[in-house]
C-alpha cells in the first residue's frame, strides 16, 4: 500500500517536472528541458545567459582553472551539503539539475562586500591582469570551506594547513603573478603559518582583515528553496537529456528506437581531451551518475568495489579510509596526480577506463589498476548480461560497444602471503625486516610528468607489485612473483612486461639479474611510432624498474646502500624585501593595485564580458594548414552550410576603397587575409560569421579548403634555406647592431679561441589567459566603434580605418583592460579587431569574436626562433678579448616588429665586456607564422647567448664559471664604450654592487660548498647553483595625457597606456595624487588617491596613444599625468591662496574645486611627455642566483631556491614592481625550462593546447623565492627616480638554466668515473638546449645512466 503511494507520488512529480532547476549565487534558475541543447556547457550558460561573468574561458579543456566554480549538492538523507570545485567548461548544464553554483561574485562583491579571499588576494598583491583571479578565488574558497566544515577552526584562522593551501591552487594557471603571492594569500588563512613569514603584503603592519569561517558558511552555497525542489524527477524518456535512476531504466533508454545515437555521460571531462566530441551531435545524452549500481562503494574481504560513476576525488577519499592498506594508499596518492582537483571532482573512474579501452587514452588509472590486479564488471544493456574481466583482459578486448556499460571496478585484497602472515608489505622496502620465514608483498607506482602535482599527462607511468622473500642462505632476496605494468608511453594500453616478469620469477636479485631484466625490458617498452621522446620514455621504464628492484639487490639490501631518491617536499617560502619611499608619497608606497578586489570577485569587465548588443554575430578564423599553396576554393563539407552560419568573409569581400590590411604597425603593413596564395600554415584565410561563438567555432571545423601547390616553389621553412634564397627583411641602419672595438685586434690578443660554436632557440607562446578578442559595433554615418583587447589601440584604429577605407575619425577603439598581453596584443590584436570591424561593416550588425585557444596558438606566432654561430677569443684568466657573432633570426612571414630584434639582442648581450664585438644579424623571411614581440623580445635570447658563451669559456679553461662572469663584468668605462649614453652617470651603474650584494643576501659562496658536498654524497640527485647578471636597455616614448577635475572634486585621468596587469593605473593614480597634493590644501595626497579614476583608453579622446610595451609605459604615462597635474596646480594655486586668505584655511579639495568651477577655470589639462636625449634611454640592472636539484634518473628539475636583487631606482610602487619581477622571472622560467612551441614539417604549430603546452605552475616555481628591490637612490633623468620592472627580470631566469647545466655536468662527471677505464670521452663543455625539459635533461644526464652504473658495479665486483 505504502509502496503504491510512493510510486504514485513519484509518477505525479515525474509528470510535473519538465525543466531543470538550479541556483546560481543563490538565484533560482529554471529552464525548460525541451529548449536545451544537452551539449551546452555550464560556462556557456553562465557567460551567455546570466550576469555572472566572473567565470572566464581560458582554454575550454579543463587545463587552466579560469572557469572554476563551486558546485554544491544536497543529500536529503544525510541532510548534508557537498561543496566542490568543477571546471564549468567541461560540466554540462543539464548535469547540474538540483545543484547550486557559486561563482566568485557570489562569494562577495563590491555591492555586498568582498569576501576575505578577495581581500587577501588584493592585499597580497596576488592579482595582475586579473583574468585567472576569480577562478583562483573559488579554488581558495572551496579549500577553506571544506577544511573548516567538519570541525570549526580557531577564531580568525582556518584548519587548512599551509601544505594544503599550496595545493589549493595547484591546478589553476596564472601567467602574470608567478604564483608566490597567490600561495601566500591562501596560506595566510592557515593556522600553521605566521603572517610575518609570508611575502610582502599590505597586512603586515595593519594586521590581517578578519577571516571568520562562519562567514564562509554564510555564503550560502545551497539555498533552502532548492532543497524543496529536489524531490521532483524528470521523465527519462521525454527529453534528449535523461538521468535514469536504475539499471532497468537505463536499459530501456538504450533499447529505444534503433538508429538513435546515444551518448553515455558521466563527468564529461573526456571532451577536454577529445574535443571533437563536443561538436558531435547525439540524439540523446544519458547521465549515468544516479544509478545505484554505478555509485556503489563496497568493502569486504575480497577487496574494494567502486561503482564506475564514482569520481576520482571520491575514490581517493574511499581508498584513503583504508590507509592502513598501503596498496590502496599508494593508488590514492597516484590518483591525486591525475588532472587537477577541479577536474577530479567530476571525472569518474569509469570514464577514464573507457577512454583508455576505447580510444587508447594515456591513462594513469588503468596502469596502476592493472598492477593491482583490478577487475571490471561490464553489462551489455541489450541482453542485461553482466560479465567480469580482469582490467588487463578488458583493455585488450575490442572497444566496448556504445550501449554497453562499465558497472564497477574491484581492487582485490591481496592474497595472504606464503607464511600466512597478514602483513601487507608496503613500499618502505628498504626498511623492511626480512627473515627466512617472511614473505613480503611490495607495491609501488611511478609517473614522470612536467608538473609534479598533476595537470600534465605522464611521459610514462608504471606500477609494480612483487612478492619477495629472503633466500635460504639469508643473503639475497628472491622474487617469488611479480607484475610490472607500464602505460602512457605511446602504447595502446597499459602494458605488462611479461618477459621481465617471467625472467625474474624465482631469481635472487643481483646487479647481473637487474641488468638482464633491463635488457629484456628495453625490448618490451617501445613507444609506438610517432610518439615524442621515445628514447626518454623507454629510459624511464628502466629507471622505475631499477628504483623498484635495486634495494633488493644483495648490495642494496645488506649495505642499505641505495637510498630512494627523496624529493624535496619543502613548502614554498619567500623573503621579499621592500623599502617604501616617503619622499613623493603616495608615490613609492606599496599600495594595493587599483581594482584588485574587483578582479578577484570577477566584476572587472574585459572585452568579452561586455554584454552582446542586440543582433550580435560571432566570428571565427579559418586559417591555412599549408605553408605555401594556392587557395582554389573554400567551402563546407558536402556543400552543406552548417546551422547558424551567415557567411565566410575573405579578402574579396573588402569594400571598395578599403584595403586587405590586418596590421599597420611600425614597419610594413600586413595582410588581413591570404589572397590567392597562402604563404604559411596558420595564416588567416577567412572569417566565418555565425549566430553564436559556439556555432562559428564548430563550423570552421567543417570548412574544406581546396589547395593546389602546382607550379609553386618549395616553401622556406628554415633560416638556412631563407639565407640560401636571400629571403631576408631589411633592417633599417639605425637598428642594426653596431660593432664595438676592433674585432681583429681583440682576436689577436686572445690566448685561446673557440671557433664556430652554435646555439639555437625555439619559440615561446604568450599564453595570456584571455585570448584575442574584439567587439565591433557599427554606428551612424559609416562609423565603427570597436572594443579591442589590445596593447596598441592607436594601431588597431589605423588598421581598421585602412581596412574599411574610411577616414580615421570614423573609427573609435576602446580598451579598458587586457587579460594579459606580454607583447601578444600589440600586432596580433589588430587583425582580430579588423576582422570584426569588417564583418560588422559588411553585415551592418555588431560582430564579436573570442578566439579559441587552439586558433590563438596557431595564428599568433610568438617569440622569434634563432640560430647563432659565434667565435670567441679570451685570455687564460678568462677575460674575453673578442666576440664575433652571426645570428639568423626566423621572423616568419612578415616583418612585424622583427627589425627591432637585433638591437634588443645586442643590448642584452652587452652585459659583459667582450673586449671587441662584431655582430651580424639576418632577419629571415620564412613560410611560417609571423613572429612578434614576446615579453623581453630579443633581450632574453641575447642575455642567454652571453651566458652560453661565458659557460663555454669556463668549461674550456676549467675555471669556475662564476669567476669568468665576474672577470668579464663591465667597469663603468667599458659600459660607456658598449652602451654609450644609455650608461648614464657612474653612480647609476649598480651592477657590481648588486653582484656583491646578492652573494651576501643569498649566502652564495657558502652554498656553493654545500652543493659540492651534496653532489659528492648523492648518486642520483645532483645540484647546481648559478649566479647570473642582467642588463636591459629601455627606451622612453612620447606620451600624451589628460587630467580633468570634475565639479565634485573627483578626478579623471586619461593616459594612452593600457592596464595589462602591470599596475599602470595604480602608479598613475599615485603620481596624480602626489602631484595635485603639492597644492597642499587641507586634503592630503593619500586622501586624494580615492578621488582619482584612470579611465579606459579611447582613441578619439586621447590621440597618439602608440603602444603599451617596452616596460616603460607606466612611468611615461605617470610622467604625462604629472605634467598635466602641474598645469592644474598652476591654475589652482592662486585660487587656493585667495581662499586661504579669505577663510583662514585650511581649504578642502572639494571647496577649492568648487571655487575654481565658480571662476570658470579650465579644470582639464592635456599635455605630453617628450623624452629628450638624456631621458630617452637607460639601463636596468639585476642579478639572480638559483639553486636546482636534478633527478638524473627522470630528468626532473626542482628549483630549490632563487634569490633576486633588482635595481628599481626609486620604485613608484614596490609592491607592483615586486609582482612584475616575480611574474617576469617565472615566465622566463617557462621559456628556459618548460615551454615547447613546436611546429610540424609544414610549419603548423602542433603544441596548440594546455595538454601539450606547459607553462609554469605553482609546483614548478622556486621552492624558496627571495626578491630584494634595491632602492638605488636618486636618478635625475628618471621619472621621480624610478626604473622599469616589467620585462628585465625575465632575463634572470637564465640562472635556473645555468644551474641545471651545472648539475648535469656533475652527472656527466660521475658517469665518467663509472667508465671502467675512466677515459670515456664525455664532453663537459656541452650546450644544454633551451628549454631544458625533462627529456632534454635526462638525455644529457645519460639515457642509459642506470645501465652504466650497473655495468660499473658488476665490473667492480669482479675485480675485488
Ligand atoms: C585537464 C585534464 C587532465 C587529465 N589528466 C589525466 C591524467 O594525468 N591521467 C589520467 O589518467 N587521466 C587524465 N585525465 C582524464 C580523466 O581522468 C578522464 O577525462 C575522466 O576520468 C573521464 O571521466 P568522465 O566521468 O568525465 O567521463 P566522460 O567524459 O563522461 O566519459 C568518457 C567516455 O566514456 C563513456 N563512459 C563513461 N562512463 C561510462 C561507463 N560507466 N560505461 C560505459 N561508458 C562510459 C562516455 O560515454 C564517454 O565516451 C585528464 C582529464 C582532463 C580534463
Ligand atoms: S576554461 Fe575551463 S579549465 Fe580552462
Ligand atoms: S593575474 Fe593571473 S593570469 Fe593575469
Amino acid at each position: 500500500m505504502g509502496e503504491k503511494k510512493v510510486t504514485e507520488e513519484k509518477e505525479e512529480t515525474m509528470k510535473s517536472k519538465t525543466s531543470l532547476v538550479f541556483a546560481v549565487n543563490g538565484e533560482r534558475f529554471e529552464i525548460d528541458l525541451s529548449s536545451i541543447d544537452p551539449s551546452t556547457t555550464l560556462i556557456d550558460f553562465l557567460r551567455n545567459k546570466t550576469p555572472f561573468k566572473s567565470v572566464k574561458l581560458g582554454c575550454g579543456e579543463g587545463g587552466c582553472g579560469a572557469c572554476v566554480v563551486l558546485l554544491s549538492k544536497y543529500d536529503p538523507l544525510l541532510e548534508k551539503v557537498d561543496d566542490f570545485t568543477v571546471s564549468s567548461c567541461l560540466t554540462l548544464l543539464c548535469s547540474i539539475d538540483g545543484c547550486s553554483i557559486t561563482t566568485s561574485e557570489g562569494l562577495g562583491n563590491s555591492r555586498a562586500g568582498f569576501h576575505a579571499v578577495h581581500e587577501r588576494i588584493a592585499g597580497f598583491h596576488a592579482t595582475q591582469c586579473g583574468f585567472c583571479t576569480p577562478g583562483m578565488s573559488v579554488s581558495m574558497f572551496s579549500a577553506l570551506l571544506n577544511a573548516d566544515k567538519t570541525h570549526p577552526p580557531r577564531a580568525g584562522v582556518s584548519n587548512l594547513t599551509a601544505a594544503e593551501a599550496e595545493k589549493a591552487v595547484s591546478g589553476n594557471l596564472c601567467r602574470c603573478t608567478g604564483y608566490r603571492p597567490l600561495v601566500d594569500a591562501c596560506k595566510s588563512f592557515s593556522a600553521d603559518v605566521d603572517i610575518e613569514d609570508l611575502g610582502f603584503n599590505t597586512f603586515c603592519k595593519k594586521g590581517l582583515p578578519c577571516y571568520d569561517h562562519t562567514l564562509s558558511s554564510q555564503v550560502c552555497t545551497f539555498p533552502e528553496f532548492l532543497k524543496k525542489e529536489l524531490k521532483s524527477l524528470v521523465d527519462p524518456r521525454k527529453y534528449r537529456w535523461s538521468s535514469p535512476l536504475s539499471i532497468s531504466e537505463l536499459q530501456s533508454l538504450l533499447g529505444l528506437e534503433n538508429g538513435v545515437s546515444v551518448k553515455l555521460v558521466a563527468g564529461n571531462t573526456s571532451t577536454g581531451y577529445y574535443k571533437e566530441e563536443k561538436d558531435k551531435k547525439y540524439d540523446r545524452f544519458v547521465d549515468i551518475r544516479r544509478i545505484p549500481e554505478l555509485t556503489v562503494v563496497r568493502r569486504d574481504e575480497k577487496g574494494v568495489e567502486l561503482g564506475a560513476a564514482i569520481t576520482i576525488s571520491k575514490a581517493i577519499e574511499v581508498l584513503r579510509e583504508n590507509e592502513s592498506v598501503l596498496i590502496l594508499a599508494k593508488i590514492a596518492a597516484h590518483m591525486e596526480k591525475i588532472a587537477s582537483r577541479f577536474v577530479r571532482n567530476t571525472e569518474t573512474i569509469g570514464g577514464n577506463i573507457i577512454m583508455a579501452q576505447r580510444k587508447h587514452f594515456p591513462s594513469d588509472l588503468t596502469t596502476i589498476l592493472v598492477a593491482a590486479g583490478a577487475t571490471v564488471k561490464i553489462m551489455s544493456t541489450g541482453s542485461g548480461v553482466q560479465e567480469q574481466y580482469t582490467l588487463e583482459e578488458f583493455l585488450q578486448r575490442p572497444p566496448l560497444e556504445a550501449k554497453s556499460v562499465l558497472l564497477s571496478l574491484t581492487i582485490p585484497s591481496w592474497r595472504p602471503v606464503k607464511n600466512g602472515s597478514t602483513h601487507r608489505a608496503g613500499p618502505e622496502h628498504s626498511q623492511m625486516k626480512y627473515s627466512p620465514l617472511n614473505t613480503h608483498l611490495l607495491f609501488e607506482t611511478y609517473r614522470a610528468a612536467p608538473r609534479p602535482l598533476g595537470n600534465a599527462l605522464a611521459f610514462l607511468n608504471a606500477a609494480f607489485s612483487a612478492e619477495v622473500s629472503l633466500n635460504e642462505a639469508g643473503d639475497g632476496v628472491v622474487v617469488n612473483d611479480c607484475l610490472f605494468a607500464f602505460g602512457a608511453y605511446g602504447t595502446k594500453h597499459a602494458h605488462r612486461a611479461k618477459k621481465v616478469e617471467d625472467f625474474l620469477a624465482g631469481k635472487v636479485i643481483s646487479d647481473e639479474v637487474l641488468m638482464e631484466a633491463i635488457s629484456l625490458l628495453k625490448d618490451e617498452i617501445v613507444p609506438d611510432k610517432g610518439t615524442s621522446n621515445p628514447g626518454y620514455r623507454s629510459s624511464l621504464a628502466v629507471t622505475f624498474l631499477f628504483e623498484f628492484l635495486v634495494s633488493l639487490t644483495t648490495k642494496g639490501l645488506l649495505n642499505g646502500e641505495y637510498k630512494e631518491p627523496l624529493k624535496p617536499e619543502a613548502l614554498l617560502s619567500s623573503a621579499q624585501q621592500i623599502v617604501e619611499n616617503q619622499e613623493y608619497s603616495p608615490v613609492g608606497k606599496g599600495i594595493e593595485k587599483t581594482g584588485a578586489k574587483l578582479q578577484a570577485s570577477g566584476e572587472a569587465v574585459y572585452v568579452d564580458d561586455i554584454p552582446s548588443p542586440e543582433n550580435c554575430l560571432y566570428g571565427a578564423f579559418i586559417y591555412s594548414t599549408m605553408p605555401l599553396a594556392r587557395i582554389k576554393s573554400i567551402g563546407f563539407k558536402e556543400n552543406r552550410v552548417p546551422e547558424g552560419v551567415l557567411g565566410i568573409i575573405t579578402y574579396k569581400d573588402i569594400p571598395k576603397g578599403g584595403q586587405n590590411v590586418g596590421t599597420k604597425g611600425f614597419f610594413a603593413s600586413d595582410l588581413l587575409f591570404a589572397e590567392e596564395v597562402t604563404h604559411c600554415a596558420g595564416q588567416i584565410i577567412a572569417f566565418l560569421v555565425a549566430e553564436s561563438q559556439k556555432l562559428a567555432d564548430i563550423a570552421t571545423k567543417l570548412v574544406v579548403i581546396d589547395y593546389d601547390t602546382e607550379g609553386l616553389e618549395e616553401p622556406i621553412l628554415s633560416v638556412e634555406e631563407a639565407v640560401k634564397k636571400s629571403s631576408l627583411f631589411e633592417i633599417p641602419p639605425y637598428l642594426r647592431g653596431k660593432p664595438v672595438g676592433n674585432i681583429n685586434k681583440g682576436m689577436s690578443e686572445a690566448e685561446h679561441k673557440i671557433l664556430g660554436s652554435k646555439i639555437s632557440f625555439g619559440s615561446q607562446y604568450f599564453f595570456y589567459m584571455e585570448t584575442q578578442t574584439a567587439l565591433a559595433v557599427p554606428d551612424e554615418d559609416n562609423c565603427m566603434l570597436v572594443y579591442s583587447s589590445t596593447q596598441a589601440p592607436e594601431y588597431v584604429h589605423r588598421t581598421i580605418a585602412g581596412c574599411l577605407g574610411v577616414p580615421e575619425h570614423n573609427v573609435r577603439v576602446i580598451t579598458r583592460r587586457v587579460g594579459g598581453g606580454f607583447g601578444g596584443k600589440v600586432m596580433k590584436a589588430m587583425p582580430v579587431a579588423a576582422a570584426c570591424a569588417l564583418a560588422a561593416s559588411i553585415m551592418q550588425r555588431p560582430v564579436r569574436t573570442y578566439v579559441n585557444r587552439k586558433t590563438d596558438m596557431i595564428t599568433t606566432g610568438g617569440r622569434h626562433p634563432m640560430k647563432i654561430t659565434y667565435s670567441v677569443g679570451f685570455k687564460s684568466n678568462g677575460k674575453i678579448t673578442a666576440l664575433d657573432l652571426e645570428l639568423l633570426l626566423d621572423a616568419g612571414l612578415s616583418e612585424d616588429v622583427s627589425p627591432l630584434m637585433p638591437s634588443g639582442i645586442q643590448g642584452a648581450m652587452m652585459k659583459y665586456d667582450w673586449g671587441a664585438l662584431s655582430f651580424d644579424v639576418k632577419v629571415c623571411k620564412t613560410n611560417t607564422v609571423s613572429r612578434t614581440s614576446v615579453r623581453a623580445p630579443g633581450d632574453v635570447q641575447g642575455s642567454y647567448i652571453a651566458e652560453a658563451i661565458i659557460e663555454k669559456v669556463a668549461s674550456y679553461l676549467s675555471i669556475d664559471v662564476d669567476v669568468i662572469r665576474k672577470v668579464n663584468l663591465h667597469t663603468y668605462e667599458s659600459l660607456r664604450l658598449f652602451h654609450d649614453k644609455k650608461a648614464g652617470e657612474p653612480t647609476e651603474y649598480t651592477l657590481p654592487l648588486l653582484w656583491d650584494k646578492l652573494a651576501e643576501f643569498s649566502g652564495f659562496n657558502q652554498r656553493v660548498k654545500v652543493v659540492e658536498e651534496f653532489n659528492a654524497l648523492n648518486r642520483w640527485r645532483k645540484r647546481g647553483i648559478s649566479r647570473v647578471p642582467a642588463v636591459y636597455g629601455v627606451p622612453m616614448r612620447f606620451t600624451p595625457g589628460r587630467v580633468s577635475v570634475l565639479s565634485d572634486g573627483s578626478i579623471v585621468v586619461e593616459v594612452p597606456g593600457i592596464e595589462i596587469g602591470q599596475g599602470l593605473w595604480t602608479k598613475v593614480k599615485q603620481m596624480v595624487a602626489y602631484s595635485l597634493g603639492l597644492i597642499q590644501c587641507g586634503t592630503t595626497s593619500d586622501e586624494l588617491l580615492d578621488k582619482i579614476r584612470v579611465i579606459q583608453a579611447d582613441t578619439l579622446s586621447l590621440v597618439q596613444g602608440s603602444v603599451t610595451g617596452g616596460s616603460t609605459t607606466s612611468e611615461a604615462s605617470s610622467e604625462a599625468a604629472r605634467i598635466c597635474c602641474d598645469g592644474l596646480v598652476e591654475r589652482l594655486l592662486p585660487v587656493h591662496a585667495a581662499l586661504v586668505e579669505k577663510t583662514g584655511g585650511p581649504v578642502t579639495w572639494e571647496s577649492l574645486i568648487s571655487q575654481a568651477y565658480q571662476q570658470s577655470i579650465n579644470m582639464s589639462v592635456s599635455n605630453v611627455y617628450t623624452p629628450d636625449i638624456s631621458t630617452g634611454y637607460y639601463l636596468n640592472y639585476g642579478v639572480a642566483a638559483s639553486e636546482v636539484e636534478v633527478n638524473i634518473l627522470t630528468g626532473e628539475t626542482t628549483i630549490l631556491r632563487t634569490d633576486i636583487i633588482y635595481d628599481c631606482g626609486r620604485s613608484l610602487n614596490p609592491a607592483v614592481d615586486l609582482g612584475q619581477i616575480e611574474g617576469a622571472f617565472v615566465q622566463g622560467l617557462g621559456f628556459f625550462m618548460l615551454e615547447e612551441y613546436l611546429m610540424n614539417s609544414d610549419g603548423l604549430i602542433v603544441t596548440d593546447s594546455t595538454w601539450t603546452y606547459k607553462i609554469p605552475t605553482v609546483d614548478t616555481i622556486p621552492r624558496q623565492f627571495n626578491v630584494e628591490i634595491l632602492n638605488s637612490g636618486h636618478h635625475k633623468n628618471r621619472v621621480l627616480s624610478s626604473k622599469a620592472s616589467g620585462e628585465p627580470p625575465l632575463l634572470l631566469a637564465a640562472s635556473v638554466h645555468c644551474a641545471v647545466r651545472a648539475a648535469v655536468k656533475e652527472a656527466k662527471k660521475q658517469i665518467q668515473t663509472w667508465s671502467n677505464d675512466n677515459r670515456e670521452g664525455i664532453d663537459l663543455s656541452f650546450d644544454l638546449p633551451v628549454p631544458a625539459t625533462m627529456p632534454v635533461v635526462k638525455e644529457f644526464c645519460g639515457l642509459d645512466v642506470v645501465e652504466k652504473y650497473l655495468e660499473w658495479n658488476i665490473h667492480q665486483k669482479k675485480n675485488f
